[in-house]
């Protein structure tokens, strides 16, 4: 008797989540501040076109890309977004519906959307803010509502929304109302604000979107500055690290697409780059070209315990707590009271460490570590095993340009 009942409720209750869910998505009907930042609780996790592909996006790229999300467990690692980046416009008709190129898109959006759909992954894109996007592409401006409703119809799950031709626009408030677009679209879209930081968009987009660019674009360098002024992984994790107390479910700082794989990263560096990502509670969007990934590149970006950190719920950034220079640890408080750290060598010799946990007591946002008085159990993130407690002093070596991260556990 007591089964059958159980038997019934289950499928009822399905049926009136399902049903209240969708009510919350009427087209023209706002969504509330809470069922928007419920759209992002852990950072959002995908792959990106731009860092590879530039303006050589096509309805077949994305289909092919969708595929190898599957085929190589990126999306069983967590990974949902194929996300088209610039280029995939064209112009609009005469009624202003924005139009994809029809030599890449021939059968238009709603196809490809469908098919990454099918696989069980979400779908996302890429406008501005401004008249132009940064290609010289139609933008958003002017069209913001009437772009959203064209992108709820096509099913899009994500708009990673630029800032090239403002022509005098604030920034904020071009946001917002691109923000109040996608509310009241009638479908859920994460909302990703590209603005660079120019604006400190930390200070005024929480509940606007829910992830925002810190700095200007990624390169794939360890630290510095390439000539048309993209940054190297480092010198962006430098410019937001004091950004943490932004960060938290629904509201993320984002410091850009990975780069692991990319350029001449060495392994060290790649597996560098994506602990501070996770470290950070930053996006993880791959830049990488999937079809072309290592074994060695595919490991790192399906690491399950990196990513266990980086989708930790309470959406902790980590903090830089010890900076001796070339030196330096980083740690992230995590559910259940455990912590994440990361001994970071930025030298360009091997980090001889030899640390005493006895000495270090971490204040932090009013709360205290205090490792004389409590013992952790050590797992090292990327040797997959447990490297001993606490209560003993931490001999390693850590690579040039690398770093040893770990999960800390109470005993
Ligand atoms: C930049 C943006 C990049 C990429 C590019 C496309 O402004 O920061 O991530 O989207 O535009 O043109």
């Amino acid at each position: 008797m007591t089964i059958k009942k159980s038997f019934l409720i289950i499928p009822l209750m399905v049926v009136a989540f399902t049903v209240s869910a969708q009510q919350h998505f009427k087209p023209g009907e706002k969504i509330s501040d809470k069922e928007f930042m419920n759209q992002a609780l852990t950072p959002p996790m995908g792959w990106n076109t731009w860092s590879e592909f530039g303006c050589n996006v096509s309805a077949s790229l994305l289909m092919e890309m969708a595929d190898i999300m599957v085929s190589s467990g990126m999306k069983d690692a967590g990974y949902e977004y194929i996300v088209v980046d610039d280029c995939w416009q064209v112009g609009r008709d005469e009624e202003g519906n924005i139009l994809p190129d029809p030599e890449t898109f021939p059968d238009g959006m709603k196809p490809v959307v469908d098919y990454i759909h099918s696989l069980g992954l979400k779908f996302g894109l890429y406008s501005c803010a401004g008249s132009l996007t940064c290609q010289g592409r139609p933008g958003g401006r002017g069209y913001q509502f009437q772009d959203a409703r064209q992108y709820a119809e096509w099913g899009v799950d994500y708009l990673k929304y630029d800032v090239c031709y403002m022509e005098g626009q604030d920034h904020e408030a071009a946001y917002r109302t691109m923000s109040d677009a996608l509310k009241e679209c009638g479908r859920p879209i994460v909302f990703s604000i590209c603005e660079w930081g120019t604006s400190e968009p930390w200070s005024w987009a929480k509940g606007v979107g829910h992830l925002w660019r810190t700095t200007y674009d990624i390169a794939p360098l360890y630290y510095g500055q390439v000539n048309w002024g993209a940054l190297g992984f480092m010198s962006i994790i430098d410019r937001q690290a004091d950004l943490w107390r932004y960060a938290g479910p629904g509201q993320w700082n984002d410091p850009d697409i990975l780069e692991v794989g990319n350029g001449s990263l060495t392994h060290d560096e790649n597996i560098t780059h994506f602990s501070m990502w996770a470290m950070s509670a930053a996006p993880l969007m791959a830049g990488n070209d999937l079809r072309i990934m290592s074994d060695e590149v595919k490991a790192i970006l399906t690491n399950h315990d990196a990513i266990a950190i980086n989708q930790d719920s309470l959406g902790n950034q980590a903090v830089r707590f010890l900076d001796m220079g070339d030196h330096e640890v980083w740690f992230k408080r995590l559910v259940n009271d455990e912590l994440a750290m990361c001994f970071v060598n930025r030298s360009e010799l091997p980090w001889k460490m030899d640390y005493n946990w006895k000495d270090t007591k971490i204040h932090h946002n009013y709360k205290t570590v205090d490792f004389s008085k409590q013992t952790y159990g050590l797992y090292d993130v990327w040797k997959h095993k447990d490297i001993g407690t606490t209560d003993n002093t931490l001999n390693q070596t850590i690579p040039r340009h690398g770093v040893l991260m770990l999960k800390l556990r109470p005993l």
